[in-house]
């Protein structure tokens, strides 16, 4: 294995009534709270009536900040910044999925920071030395895991960069996950961000090395979890089982645990990523076009480790079949559960109309050191075209 450091910091409440149970304890040494929230999922699925009414027995001041949009712009983390500020907010509570959680990481962090944190941190790699609001979440949807991290994906739409970085200091304090909030979730939702949960695994366990390592045997259990219960979910949404093996899978993919002694890919994220800066693409829904394909193009490179991909993840058998007949039958056997789960495979369908944006896309996307192939910007527009219809 590779040398690591490993720490999280969020404390992570789980289960059905944790909210009811926790809230207001956990914000207990807090007056002022922001309520962070997205479209407005919440009002009407009965989270919000439950969050707001242990803050208000609590008597706590609440100050919303809500519209919080899928792919957050730095425009919207500039705006919440603003009101923590003028409000005198000294605990942010986002409630929401990956964007609400990601947005509220960004504006603890703005709230706190004179300077312009997209130029001093998303686009500079590296610590800014900031201590951030207190922010605690409740998750309301699997499939960023970003309750247990500290990355936060922000858009820019001026200059069409999406980017995330991740800064020890933005991980939550707490984390409230009740898997029977994200009943809710609508179909494609839950597909696009179980999708993504598989996503972050396969970036980590396909990268170095290869040698016997317990986080690829972690990953190998954690993948066919997801397989499954997504299955399951999508039968049946209301499926407990189901709903708190996805919601913890998805912290589990990225909570830092199976990134311990790997190098980890993420090109298809860094991909997805400006994809999303030029369409604003749903995130699960980018990453299900580009896998197949991109897989398409390293597996020869790391041959063993697709070799069992199929084996222990799709339980597909040799049957006396080659190495390479085996690794190209895991990945159709990915590409034919990618169509099972109703997910797109075209770029098309994410809104892209024809070939003459994909060279610009293609050069603007961040190039991952990880890979098992490492891409250049060409063999990127070659996957875009070859995902375009
Ligand atoms: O806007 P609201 O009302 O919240 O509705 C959302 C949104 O329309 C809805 N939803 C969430 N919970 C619901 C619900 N609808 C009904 N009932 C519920 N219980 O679902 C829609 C999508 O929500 P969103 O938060 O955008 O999805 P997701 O969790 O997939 O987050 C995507 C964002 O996270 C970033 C992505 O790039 C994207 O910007 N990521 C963050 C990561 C991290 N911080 O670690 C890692 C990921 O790789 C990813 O990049
Ligand atoms: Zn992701």
């Amino acid at each position: 294995m590779n040398n690591f450091i490993f720490q999280n910091a969020t404390k992570v409440y789980f289960g059905k009534g944790c909210v009811k149970e926790y809230l207001a304890c956990l914000t207990g040494p807090y007056d002022t709270v922001m309520l962070a929230y997205g479209g407005g999922s919440i009002k009407r699925n009965g989270i919000y009536d439950e969050v707001v009414g242990i803050l208000q027995a609590a008597g706590k001041k609440i100050v919303e900040f809500s519209g919080i949009m899928a792919n957050p712009t730095y425009a919207k983390v500039q705006e919440g910044a603003r009101l923590a500020r003028e409000q005198g907010v000294d605990c942010i509570l986002g409630v929401g999925g990956g964007s609400v959680m990601d947005c509220c990481k960004a504006v603890s962090l703005a709230a706190r920071y004179d300077g312009d944190i997209w130029k001093d941190f998303w686009m500079r790699p590296g610590v800014i030395d900031a201590e951030p609001l207190p922010l605690g979440v409740i998750v309301t949807a699997a499939g960023t895991g970003s309750e247990c991290n500290g990355g936060a994906v922000i858009t820019n739409e001026e200059t069409r960069v999406k980017t995330g970085r991740d800064y020890p200091k933005l991980n939550p304090r707490f984390a409230l996950m009740d898997p029977t909030y994200t009943y809710s979730v609508p179909a494609g939702q839950v597909a696009s961000g179980g999708f993504d949960i598989l996503s972050h695994i396969m970036e980590t366990y396909f990268s170095e090395p290869n040698e016997d390592n317990v986080s690829d045997d972690i990953m190998e259990a954690l993948m066919r979890s997801v397989i499954r219960n997504l299955r399951a979910a999508m039968q049946n949404p209301e499926d407990y089982t189901a709903r708190s093996n996805l919601m913890w899978d998805s912290t589990m993919a990225e909570n830092r645990l199976i990134k311990m002694g790997k190098k980890c890919d993420f090109q298809c994220h860094n991909m997805e990523y400006q994809l999303g800066a030029y369409t604003d693409c749903n995130h699960g829904c980018g990453l299900a076009v580009l896998h197949p394909v991109y897989y398409r193009h390293i597996y020869k490179a790391g041959l063993p480790k697709f070799v069992r991909f199929a084996e222990n993840v799709w339980g597909i058998a040799r049957d006396g079949k080659s190495d390479e007949e085996l690794a190209l039958n895991g990945i159709d056997a990915l590409a034919a559960f990618i169509k099972e789960l109703g997910l797109p495979t075209t770029l098309q369908e994410l809104g892209v109309a024809d070939a003459s944006s994909l060279g610009e896309i293609a050069d603007s996307c961040g190039i991952s050191a990880g890979s098992y192939k490492k891409m250049t910007h060409e063999e990127i527009l070659e996957i875009f075209n070859e995902c375009l219809a």
